[in-house]
């Protein structure tokens, strides 16, 4: 094998790539709970005793964090023109029973939170208690300077029995179904569907039948895994097993996914990627035990495998005007890009279509070839000798991956490309001008 080390450190390192986020992701993605944010002002007029309200600040303070953080934001100030802010929120200070009900019945369409216009979808949090949703809107009543006293589990039964009663609109996608016994009910086991078709049961899931949940395994481990995981225990993404995906519920995760967020989670369903029903079927596959992730040998590799522009119709010299001793490769992580930047001028070259969230932009020895690897496997091979630098050829060499690495040795140069991944864990040999997959080698556990 060509010794990439020995020869990596005699060019001058004047390449680099810079993993960036969206404008807001920075701030979100350090965001953790603070306990500082939670300082408790008790309205002590609204409650029978201090010791009550608590109790349920910390209880609430726990739901809180689960299920309403991810869209309210630890401060409480919610995100611009996605969710609407909770400190000093005059809707949600202004009417109990109708903050209850929110909560209750789930949100949808325009509202105005301190005179500013909201139109989004809060999913009915079908799966709280009436403690919990009662504590949860006891601490968020009370913290980071609201004063709003507490909010009963009497108060919370009430609101959800007016509820019960109230006719379902089927134009409501978060309305169905209301109450935990419904849940329960939908959650019983059952060995098959009406046609005869077998359903999958993960306790405290809801059911999927074997072609929801093939379909759904599927998309995890093209579009999904390189983020999270092919065990889903968490990478870029956050981890997605059972005992946290349950907690959140089908509602919570649908909305989640079809919006994704700033820190990082791609918009699947908004951006027209999946489709409603992709969505739904996502959001109760990640409930369920995490399947052993599927194979991707050789014939995978190979149907993988495209070259845009075979070697014959490349140029043989630079055609571009670019000082490619200074053009910079920097990575869209949510868009599945990479964005090639002049250093001279600063201006974008291209734009360029990747695998997600590019761990590794590599130079080839001669200058002139770009190889990205996305976290899922996919490498996009791109020429800068065009007038418009562009992609040439492309190849996934596994479901979930790092690193790719070009030869650069003497005799060798551009001729290999070599890549691991982490599942499976293998290293594919590729040709260096067309990432044709040479050889795949599996790693011994
Ligand atoms: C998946 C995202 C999401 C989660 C989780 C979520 N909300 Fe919301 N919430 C929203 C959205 C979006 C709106 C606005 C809906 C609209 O525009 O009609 C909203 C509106 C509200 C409002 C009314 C508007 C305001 O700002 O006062 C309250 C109160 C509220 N949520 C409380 C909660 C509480 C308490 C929890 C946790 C138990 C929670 N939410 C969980 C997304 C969410
Ligand atoms: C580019 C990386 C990336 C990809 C690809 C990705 N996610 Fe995510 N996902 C994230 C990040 C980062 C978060 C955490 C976002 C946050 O906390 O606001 C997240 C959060 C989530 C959550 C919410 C988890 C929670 O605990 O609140 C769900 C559900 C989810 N992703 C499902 C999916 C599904 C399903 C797919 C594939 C269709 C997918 N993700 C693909 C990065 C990704």
């Amino acid at each position: 094998m060509f010794n990439a080390s020995r020869t990596h450190a005699a060019r001058a390192a004047w390449w680099l790539a810079i993993p960036i986020s969206a404008s807001l992701g920075a701030g979100a993605l350090a965001q953790q709970p603070s306990a500082s944010g939670s300082s408790p002002q008790v309205h002590q007029a609204e409650v029978a005793g201090a010791a009550g309200i608590s109790a349920q600040m910390k209880t609430g303070e726990s739901t809180y964090q689960t299920v309403c953080l991810a869209c309210h934001q630890a401060d409480g100030k919610g995100l611009p023109g996605a969710f609407p802010p909770l400190a000093g929120s005059d809707y949600l200070l202004g009417d109990k029973d109708r903050a209850v009900g929110v909560v209750v019945r789930g949100l949808e369409g325009e509202i105005v939170v301190n005179g500013v216009k909201f139109n989004s979808v809060m999913p009915a949090m079908t799966q709280l208690s009436d403690q919990e949703i009662a504590d949860a809107l006891t601490y968020a009543m009370n913290s980071w300077g609201n004063k709003g006293g507490a909010v009963t589990v009497a108060q919370v039964a009430a609101v959800r029995a007016k509820a019960a009663a109230e006719p379902k609109t089927a134009s409501s996608p978060t309305q169905h179904p209301t109450t935990t016994a419904e849940l329960k009910y939908q959650g019983a086991p059952s060995p098959a569907g009406a046609e005869g078709v077998k359903i999958l049961v993960t306790p405290g899931a809801p059911n999927m039948t074997e072609p929801e949940f093939k379909h759904a395994q599927e998309i995890y481990f093209q579009r999904c895994a390189g983020c999270h995981g092919v065990l889903r225990k968490g990478a870029t993404g956050k981890p997605l097993t059972p005992d946290i995906t349950q907690k959140k519920g089908t509602e919570y995760l649908k909305v989640f996914i079809n919006q994704g967020s700033p820190a990082g989670m791609p918009s699947w369903g908004k951006s027209g990627e999946l489709s409603q029903e992709e969505v739904d079927i996502m959001a109760r596959f990640v409930q369920h035990e995490p399947p052993q992730p599927p194979e991707f040998g050789m014939p995978e590799i190979k149907a993988s495998w495209n070259v845009i522009v075979p070697v014959s119709e490349r140029p043989t010299r630079q055609q571009s005007k670019y000082n490619l001793d200074n053009i910079f490769a920097v990575t869209l992580r949510d868009a599945g890009e990479v964005a090639l930047i002049d250093g001279d001028t600063k201006e974008i070259i291209n734009v360029i279509r990747t695998g997600y969230a590019v761990h590794i932009s590599r130079l080839s020895h001669s200058g002139r070839y770009v190889y990205t690897i996305g976290r899922d496997g996919r490498i996009d091979l791109i020429d800068l000798y065009f007038e418009q630098p562009t992609k040439v050829a492309e190849i996934k060499v596994g479901l979930e991956a790092r690193s790719v690495e070009t030869s650069k040795y003497k005799g060798y140069e551009d001729k290999y490309a070599i890549a691991g991944a982490y599942w499976p864990p293998q290293y594919t040999i590729m040709d260096g001008l067309t990432s044709s997959r040479s050889r795949s080698s599996r790693l011994a556990a």
